[in-house]
């Protein structure tokens, strides 16, 4: 229904979604092949099955959607799996092999100063068969260019919640260039670096204390602590938003209940 050409991470901003009126329950999917999605209507999420190293996958990797749900207090939740079946290949075992997430597809594109909360629930359970390395994360991106994802002046932000495998953040060999105490309950390191691949500087925090399968908080206030260390203004845009696994090789499946919107002043 919904054809659009979509580069990697500029999802959000390509989708110029007509309103739906119609209420359809949409049939859990599997999502196997290296770019696919599912839009989820009456909900203002994308579930993505990005492989954007899919030459270097051995095995398989899929994002499956099963249903969205409404919590007791009435916040809309969606509930999917990321099960990955991919061999470690001593070649390419630093080599991230793609993002397994839920997407944000509404109220992006917007200043920080204009937002209200980002409230965000999100639970978990990770099987896995065979040491897996990889990461569950949030993942945003700003720039103050409303709607750029793309550009080296685009800023990517993540958020690790949990990581195993000896995975490491961009920057990493820098050493950390900050610290944050207690934010969502715990105190954060912080990584930059660019990626390579894009020219876009990622700044990663690192939780002192993981996340065992239970996240929930306001997001804005990640966004703000990122303000209050210089790294951008209030007045810049959140263009994308999302929340999601990566993952290099394992055999593993990582199922997840996710609650995350963008409320607007
Ligand atoms: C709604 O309930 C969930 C648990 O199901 C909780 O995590 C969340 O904080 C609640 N939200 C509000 C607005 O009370
Ligand atoms: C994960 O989800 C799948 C599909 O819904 C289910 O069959 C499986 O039992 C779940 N695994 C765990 C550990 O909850």
């Amino acid at each position: 229904m919904f054809v659009h050409t979509l580069v990697p991470l500029l999802f959000s901003s390509a989708l110029a979604l007509p309103t739906l009126t119609t209420r359809t329950t949409q049939a859990s999917t599997e999502l196997c092949g290296d770019y696919d999605y599912i839009i989820l209507q009456d909900a203002p999420w994308i579930v993505y099955n990005m492989l954007y190293n899919a030459d270097e996958i051995v095995g398989t990797q899929c994002t499956n959607y099963g249903e969205m749900t409404t919590s007791a207090n009435g916040t809309k939740e969606v509930i999917c799996s990321s099960v990955t079946d991919i061999e470690y290949v001593e070649s390419t075992n630093n080599v991230p092999k793609g993002y397994s997430f839920v997407g944000l597809t509404q109220n992006l594109e917007t200043k920080i100063s204009a937002i209200d909360s980002i409230p965000a629930e999100y639970s978990w359970t990770r099987t896995n068969t065979t040491p897996f390395k990889g990461n569950i994360c949030f993942d945003f991106m700003t720039n103050d260019i409303k709607g750029d994802s793309t550009s080296s002046s685009s800023h990517e932000l993540m958020l690790w919640l949990q990581y195993e495998g000896g995975q490491l953040p961009i920057g990493w060999t820098d050493g950390a260039v900050a610290t944050i105490d207690d934010l969502f309950g715990t105190s954060w390191t912080l990584y930059e670096g660019v990626n390579d691949d894009s020219g876009i500087t990622v700044s990663t925090l690192m939780p002192e204390t993981q996340f065992e399968g239970v996240f929930e908080g306001d997001l804005k206030e990640w966004l703000l602590a990122m303000v209050e260390l210089g790294r951008f203004t209030e007045g810049t845009y959140v263009n994308v938003g999302n929340a999601g696994t990566e993952f290099f090789y394992g055999n593993s499946v990582m199922n997840s209940t996710l609650g995350l919107q963008i409320n607007l002043d």
